[in-house]
Formats: structure tokens, sequence, C-alpha cells
């Protein structure tokens, strides 16, 4: 008997034999990515409001704090007295269209995130069904691969992670910046706000999740033949080894977080929060 006749037929789309419940994965991921992906866009927006109005509904200077929404940092034009130059909007910038301090660098993270290898195996489920699970039939019979156009560029993610890199330093910034309280007579004393605990979780999780990434493992030591000749190499490549076997949990994690740190900041911005603080 010839092998093609031995061969499975191809499924038709969402066909398998597996018995349990493989589409909750995808559905939990699709979710949760469109929920990110509904709020960050909002906030973003909240920034053209800002600009139009003078308010700052993203930086939080009440008790003298001093935190800095991540999804705006770092400012470069904005109403927050963080922003490097100013209230003035940039000459470049085209008069017609919207203008969010979040515009000029939430691409990075996004972009980051976008060409992750962790969240890349998890949309191409979750979004396009290109497999929507292992063993169940796919909706379209070719698939070209990452070794063609458009998912060749997915390789730009170790530029990326060059940007993301600077991030983890600009947040850690932040953090620091927000364990500084500014008394009445202008004085700066040191101190703890539930928010300075927020910005500071923000940039750990987000550095445990960067430093796990495939990228970094290859340019730290993977790139190497014999690693043993390399002891400092070996090490730095078992340390982002250790982070990478967790790197979804980080991935998650850290998206939760740099949200919820959004939030946090907003609704102390807002008055609708009451930010608790103790200083020294
Ligand atoms: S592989 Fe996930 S951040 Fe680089």
């Amino acid at each position: 008997m010839p092998y093609a006749d031995t061969l499975p037929k191809q499924r038709g789309f969402g066909e398998t034999t597996r018995p349990d419940v493989w589409w909750l994965q995808p559905l939990v991921v699709f979710l949760g990515f469109f929920a990110f992906i509904v709020y960050s866009t909002w906030a973003a927006f909240q920034g053209v409001q800002d600009i139009k109005t003078g308010n700052c509904s993203y930086w939080f200077g009440g008790n003298g704090a001093n935190y800095l929404s991540p999804f705006y940092s770092p400012e470069f034009w904005g109403t927050s007295p963080h922003a490097i130059f100013g209230a003035i909007l940039p000459a470049w910038w085209p008069a017609w269209a919207p203008f969010s301090p979040a515009f000029l660098i939430l691409w990075i993270p996004a972009g980051f995130r976008f060409t992750c290898y962790y969240y890349r195996g998890a949309y191409y489920k979750a979004f396009w069904a290109d497999p929507i699970n292992c063993a169940v039939g796919e909706p379209r019979k070719t698939f070209l691969g990452e070794r063609s156009f458009p998912l060749i560029i997915q390789n730009v993610h170790r530029y990326f992670f060059y940007l993301a890199f600077l991030f983890i330093i600009l947040l850690s910034h932040d953090a620091w910046k927000g364990m500084w309280f500014t008394d009445l007579t202008g004085a700066k004393h040191f101190g703890i706000g539930v928010g300075t605990i927020v910005l500071t979780l923000n940039a750990v999780f987000l550095a445990l999740y960067t430093f796990g990434c495939h990228s970094l493992r290859h340019l730290i030591g993977g790139f190497l033949d014999s690693k043993s000749k390399a002891p400092t190499c070996a090490k730095s490549y078992n340390c982002v080894s250790c982070l990478n076997r967790k790197h979804m949990m980080w991935a998650w994690i850290s998206l939760f977080w740099v949200g919820f740190a959004d939030v946090y900041v907003r609704l102390c911005a807002t008055g609708h929060l009451h930010d608790y603080s103790w200083h020294f």
C-alpha cells in the first residue's frame, strides 16, 4: 500500500480527538490580551484631553508624592513635571493629529511584547487560530511560517530588547523618584507610599520578564559553542535561563501589573483614591 494512503486525513477547523478542554487556554489568552489592549488604548488617549485642558491624569503629586504612570514614561512633552521638553508641543507634530505623551513611547513596550517568543505562540493560537491548539484542526491549509514575509519581521525582537532594557532603567528611576516626598517648604523627604510600592514592583516584574528574554539568552552566552571556556558567560546564561523557564509567568504578571500601576496613579490623580504614605 502506498504511504500516502496511510497518512491521516487533514482535520477540518476545530476537529480533534483531544478529550480535554483545549479551547480554554486560547480563550483565556484572547480575553486577557483583548482587555489589556482596550484599556491601554483608552489610557493613552486620556493624555489627549490632558494636553487640551492642561490637567494631568497620569501623574500624582498630592501629599508631596511624585508618581508617574508607566504608560507615560519617559514623558517628552506633557503636562506633568516629568516632561523633559515641557508642555509646548513639538513643531513637527501635525496640527490635525491628536497628541498624547503616551503615543510617542507605547510602541516600544508594545513592539517588544508583540514580537516576544512566548507571546507569539500564545496569540497565534488565540487570535489567528493558527494553530488554535496542538492537535486541533486549523482554519487554513497553508502556513508560510516565520521565514517569509510578513512574519519574518518578528526578527526585530532583539532590537526591541535593547529599547526595553532602557525602559527598565527609566522605570526604576521613576520608582526611585516615587520614594521622595516634597513637604510644604519644598524640602524633599524619603518616604514610602502605596504608590511607591506599586511603581517599584512594576519595575521589578518588568525586569524579571525582560531579563528572561530568549534574545538576551542568546546574546549573553547562547551563541557560544562551548560555554565552559567562558565561565562568566556561562553563569550569566544560567541566570537568564532560570528566568526564561518562567517567562510565561513573568510575561503575564508584568502585563497585569503595568496596567494596574497606571490604574493606581490615575485613580489617585483624579481624586478617586487616597494614597497612604509614611515619610521619614
Ligand atoms: S522572548 Fe519574550 S521578551 Fe524576548
